[in-house]
C-alpha cells in the first residue's frame, strides 16, 4: 500500500498530538506543517523532524502532493478549510465542532458523500478500548434496553475570570463555548454507546463569568495563563456551564452536566448506561476500567485486554493485558480507523465498523444548536 502523504494545519495544542500520532502510524508521511503563527509551526516541525513548514493554508491546499488534510485550526476556520480541501480532491480529518453551525456541517457531510471523501472528526473519546467495549456490549445486548444515560464532562481551566482562551470569543468560537467544546465529545460519546441518537433536549447555559481579564499580550494558548498585571477586561457572553435534559431515539431519557469551572476536575468525563438487564459505567479519570452493573450478582469492573474484549473491539486494545493505553492512544486508535477507511476505500471498499465521520460532526451540530435554541426558549427543543 502506497504511503499517504500528509499535512497537518494548525499546531497548537491539539494540532502537534496530531503531528505525534500520525508519526507512529504505518503507512502516513507528513509532508508538511502549516500554523497562522510561523515560529510554532517551525517550532514543531524541528522538534518531529517535518521537512516542510508551509507558509499558510493555501498554500497546502494549492500542494497536489498532498493527500489527505488535518485541520486543527479553531472552530471558525473549520468549514471553510474543509470546504476547500474537499473541493481539492484531499481526504479530511477536521477537529471538532466540524462547523460553527448545523447549515454548514450538513453541507460539508454533503459534499463529502456526494465525492466519495473519507472523512474524519476527532471525537476521541470512544477510542479508549474499553468504551468501544460498552459499545459492542450494548449493542450485543447485554444491559437490555436502554432506560436511562448520564454523565458529565468537568474541568477547570476557565475556573478564574483571569483565565482566558479564543473559545471564549463567538468570532472564533461560534455561538457556543462549553457545549461546542466539551458538550460535543460527550454527547458523541453518548450516541456511540448506546447506538441511540438524541432525538430532543432541554438545555440550561450560563455565563459564570460575562467579564473576564485578557491577556494584552494577544491570545492566550490553549492551558497557557498569562502574567497577573496584563490584562484587559472584555464582555464575555459564551456558556462556560451547561446542564441538558436529553430524550433518546428509543424513549431513554438522560442527563448532562458540563463546566470549565469545577475546581480541581482536569478532564472528567463520566457517562452511565442504565438498561433493563444491566448497566455499563465509564470515567476517564480511571480510563481503562468499564464497571459492569448487575442487580442480582456482584459488580464487575472490566479492564481492557486484548485477550479479554469482544473480538470486534481488540483491535483497539493494543497493548497486553495490565498496560494501560492513554489519551494520546485513543487518538491513534482514531486515526487507525480513518486511515483504515482510506485504505479500504482504494481498494473500493467499505468500513463495516463505526467510525466518526463528517457524518457524525454534523449530528452533533445539530444536537448543539437544538440546545442552544432550548435555552433560549425555555422549551424542549428537537434536533434536527
Ligand atoms: N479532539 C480533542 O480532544 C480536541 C482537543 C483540543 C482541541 N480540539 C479542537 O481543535 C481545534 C484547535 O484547538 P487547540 O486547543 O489546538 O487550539 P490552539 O489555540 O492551541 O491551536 C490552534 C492553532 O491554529 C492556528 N491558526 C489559527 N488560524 C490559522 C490559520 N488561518 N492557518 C493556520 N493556522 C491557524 C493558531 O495559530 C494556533 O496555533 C479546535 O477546534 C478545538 O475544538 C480538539
Amino acid at each position: 500500500m502506497q504511503r499517504k502523504k500528509v499535512a497537518v494545519i494548525g499546531t497548537g495544542y491539539i494540532g502537534a498530538v496530531h503531528v505525534e500520532q500520525l508519526l507512529r502510524m504505518p503507512g502516513v508521511e507528513i509532508v508538511g506543517v502549516a500554523d497562522r503563527n510561523i515560529a510554532l509551526a517551525r517550532d514543531v516541525a524541528a522538534r518531529f523532524g517535518i521537512a516542510r513548514v508551509y507558509d499558510s493554508a493555501e498554500q497546502v491546499l494549492a500542494d497536489s502532493a498532498v493527500e489527505v488534510i488535518h485541520n486543527c485550526t479553531p472552530n471558525h476556520l473549520h468549514y471553510d478549510l474543509n470546504c476547500r480541501a474537499l473541493a481539492a480532491g484531499k481526504e479530511v480529518f477536521s477537529e471538532k465542532p466540524l462547523a460553527l453551525n448545523a447549515a454548514e456541517s450538513a453541507d460539508l457531510a454533503q459534499r463529502a458523500a456526494r465525492q466519495g471523501a473519507v472523512t474524519g472528526v476527532g471525537f476521541c473519546y470512544r477510542y479508549y478500548p474499553v468504551v468501544q467495549e460498552a459499545a459492542a456490549r450494548v449493542a450485543r445486548g447485554d444491559i437490555g434496553t436502554v432506560f436511562n444515560v448520564m454523565g458529565s464532562y468537568l474541568q477547570d481551566w476557565l475556573l478564574y475570570d483571569t483565565d482566558f482562551n479564543w473559545r471564549l470569543n463567538p468570532d472564533m468560537a461560534g455561538r457556543s463555548n462549553i457545549m461546542g467544546d466539551l458538550g460535543s465529545h460527550w454527547c458523541d460519546l453518548a450516541q456511540f454507546v448506546t447506538g441511540l441518537k438524541i432525538v430532543e433536549v432541554m438545555a440550561d447555559l450560563r455565563t459564570t463569568h460575562p467579564v473576564r481579564k485578557r491577556p494584552k499580550s494577544g491570545e492566550a494558548l490553549t492551558f497557557a495563563k498569562a502574567g497577573p498585571s496584563d490584562y484587559e477586561e472584555v464582555p464575555v457572553k459564551l456558556d462556560d456551564y451547561a446542564a441538558v435534559l436529553l430524550r433518546f431515539e428509543n424513549g431513554a431519557r438522560g442527563t448532562f452536566t458540563t463546566s470549565q469551572l469545577a475546581a480541581g476536575r482536569k478532564c472528567h468525563i463520566d457517562l452511565q448506561v442504565y438498561g433493563s438487564k444491566g448497566a455499563l459505567a465509564w470515567n476517564h479519570e480511571r480510563q481503562a476500567e468499564l464497571w459492569v452493573g448487575h442487580r442480582d450478582t456482584a459488580n464487575e469492573v472490566f479492564i481492557e485486554s486484548p485477550l479479554l474484549q469482544t473480538e470486534a473491539t481488540r483491535r483497539h486494545a493494543r497493548l497486553p493485558s495490565g498496560h494501560p493505553m492513554g489519551y494520546m492512544d485513543a487518538m491513534w486508535n482514531l486515526f487507525a480507523d480513518f486511515y483504515l477507511a482510506i485504505d479500504l476505500k482504494r481498494q473500493g471498499k467499505k468500513p463495516d465498523y463505526r467510525y466518526p465521520d463528517f457524518a457524525a460532526g454534523h449530528a452533533e451540530m445539530q444536537v448543539l444548536e437544538a440546545a442552544l435554541a432550548s435555552h433560549h426558549s425555555g422549551a424542549w427543543t428537537r434536533v434536527g
